[in-house]
C-alpha cells in the first residue's frame, strides 16, 4: 500500500480509540492517510490524535467556520484509493445502506469510487439484529467490503459478537486487496451488458428482463483489478462506479455490435455478457402503430448481428473471448456448442432452472465449460463473486498460454 491514498472514516463508537492505531499501522505500510470524523466521533479519541497520526488536518465539518474553506467531499473521493470505515455503528450503516448523507463522512461515502472497507463494531445485541445484518448484508452486496466484528469482551461488560476486528487485521485486509488487487494492470478489456431494445416504433420495442448486474459486477472486478474497462451497455438502471470504467451507452443490437468491435480492436480480454436481441422488427415506424378494430397483427422480424461470433471470427492471438449462456434446456450441450461455434476461450453458463440466479437477482450459480470441454462448477453467489471467479479463471488461462 506504499504511496496508496487512504481515507479513515471514524464515526461515533468506543472503539474508535483503536482507530488511533489503525492510522498508525497505515502509515507505517507507507499509506497517504486522512482523517473524516462525525460530530460524535469527536468525542471518543481527539481530532489533535488523529491528526498528529495521520500528518493532515482531520476534517469533520462540511466547511471551516473560521475562513469559509470548503471540506470537498466530491474531492477527497478523487483523491483516495481506499476509505476505510472503522468503526462503523450501527447508525453509521444504517445511513449508508439507505444513501442518508447528514455528515461529511457520509457524503464522502456516497461520493467514493473507490472500493470502501467497513469495520463494524457495536454491543453484541445491536450487532445481532435483523435490521443491523440488512444493512450490513446490503452494503456487502454493493460491493463494499466488511471486515466482519470479532467475538470477545465488549466496552458495555458483555462478551460476544460486536468488537471492532484489531488495527492490524484491518491494514492487512487493506494492504491483501491491494497486493491482491493489480493483476490486470496494463490490459484492456471490453464487456458488454444489459439487454438490448430494438425498436418497433417511437414508443415500443423488444426487450428483455437482463438487469446489466453481471456484466457491471464484472467492470468493476477487471477495474478494482487495474484493467482499462469499455463497458458496452444496453439501456439499465445502474451506472458504474470506478473511474476506470469508460460506458458506452446503446439502446439497440447493432447499435452494441457496433462500439464493441471498435472496442475491441484493442482489448486484451472480451466479455460478452448482455442479453442481445436475436432478432429485431424488419421495420422500424417513425409513428406510432394504432390499434386495429380486429385481427392479429404481424410483426416482420430479422436476424440481428450476433456479436459474439462476429468477434470471434475477429478475434487476434492472444487475445481472449469470454461468452455467456443463459439455458433452459439441454444446458450442457447447448453451452458447449455455443463456445465452439462463437470461438470463445470459454462459456459461463447459468441456468434459469437455478433459484436466485440469472436475471434481476444480486446472485448467480454458474458453470464454466473451457474449450476443450473441462467443466468447473461453482456455488451460489453474489454477483461480485462470481465475477471475481469468472475473471480468476480467465487469468489462469492466459498464464497457462
Ligand atoms: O443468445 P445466445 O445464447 O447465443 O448468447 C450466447 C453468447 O453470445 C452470450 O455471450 C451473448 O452475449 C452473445 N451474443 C451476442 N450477440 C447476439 C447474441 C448473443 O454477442 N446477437
Amino acid at each position: 500500500m506504499k504511496g496508496k491514498n487512504i481515507i479513515v472514516g471514524v464515526t461515533g463508537g468506543i472503539a474508535a480509540y483503536k482507530t488511533a492505531s489503525l492510522v498508525r499501522e497505515l502509515k507505517k505500510r507507507g499509506a497517504n492517510v486522512k482523517v473524516v470524523m462525525t460530530p460524535l466521533a469527536k468525542q471518543f479519541i481527539t481530532p489533535l490524535t488523529m491528526a498528529t497520526l495521520s500528518q493532515n488536518p482531520i476534517m469533520v465539518d462540511f466547511f471551516n467556520p473560521e475562513n469559509g474553506e470548503w471540506n470537498s467531499h466530491v474531492s477527497l473521493g478523487i483523491w483516495a484509493d481506499a476509505y476505510v470505515i472503522a468503526p462503523a455503528t450501527a447508525n453509521s450503516i444504517g445511513k449508508m445502506a439507505n444513501g442518508i448523507a447528514d455528515n461529511l463522512l457520509l457524503t464522502t461515502y456516497l461520493s467514493a469510487k473507490c472500493p470502501v472497507f467497513i469495520a463494524p463494531a457495536m454491543d453484541l445485541d445491536m450487532y445481532a439484529h435483523p435490521a443491523v445484518q440488512k444493512n450490513i448484508a446490503l452494503l456487502k452486496e454493493r460491493g463494499n467490503f466488511i471486515i466482519d466484528a470479532e467475538e470477545g469482551f465488549l466496552a458495555s461488560g458483555l462478551s460476544g459478537k460486536g468488537r471492532m476486528a484489531e488495527p492490524e487485521t484491518i491494514a492487512q485486509f487493506i494492504e491483501h486487496y491491494f497486493d491482491q488487487g493489480q493483476d490486470l494492470s496494463g490490459k484492456k478489456v471490453m464487456i458488454t451488458a444489459g439487454p438490448t431494445y430494438e425498436k418497433i416504433d417511437p414508443v415500443r420495442f423488444i426487450g428483455n428482463y437482463s438487469s446489466g448486474k453481471m456484466g457491471y459486477a464484472l467492470a468493476e472486478e477487471c477495474a478494482e483489478r487495474g484493467a482499462e474497462v469499455t463497458l458496452v451497455s444496453g439501456p439499465v438502471a445502474l451506472s458504474p462506479k470506478h473511474p476506470n470504467i469508460h460506458r458506452i451507452s446503446v439502446e439497440s443490437a447493432q447499435e452494441m455490435y457496433e462500439a464493441a468491435a471498435k472496442a475491441a480492436e484493442s482489448a486484451d480480454i472480451e466479455i460478452l455478457c448482455a442479453a442481445v436481441a436475436d432478432y429485431t422488427p424488419a421495420q422500424k415506424e417513425d409513428h406510432k402503430i394504432k390499434r386495429e378494430k380486429s385481427g392479429a397483427m404481424q410483426l416482420d422480424l430479422v436476424p440481428t448481428q450476433d456479436i459474439a461470433a462476429a468477434l470471434g471470427k475477429m478475434k487476434r492471438e492472444g487475445q481472449m473471448m469470454i461468452g455467456f449462456a443463459l439455458e433452459t434446456d439441454n444446458e450442457e450441450t447447448n453451452a458447449v456448442g455455443k463456445c465452439e461455434r462463437k470461438n470463445l476461450d470459454f462459456i459461463v453458463m447459468n441456468s434459469l432452472n437455478d433459484k436466485n440466479a440469472c436475471f434481476q437477482h444480486d446472485t448467480n450459480k454458474i458453470t464454466i465449460f473451457d474449450r476443450n470441454g473441462d467443466k468447473h462448477a461453482y456455488d451460489l453467489k453474489p454477483k461480485k463473486e462470481v465475477a471475481r471467479d469468472i475473471i480468476d479463471h480467465a487469468l489462469s488461462l492466459m498464464n497457462k498460454k
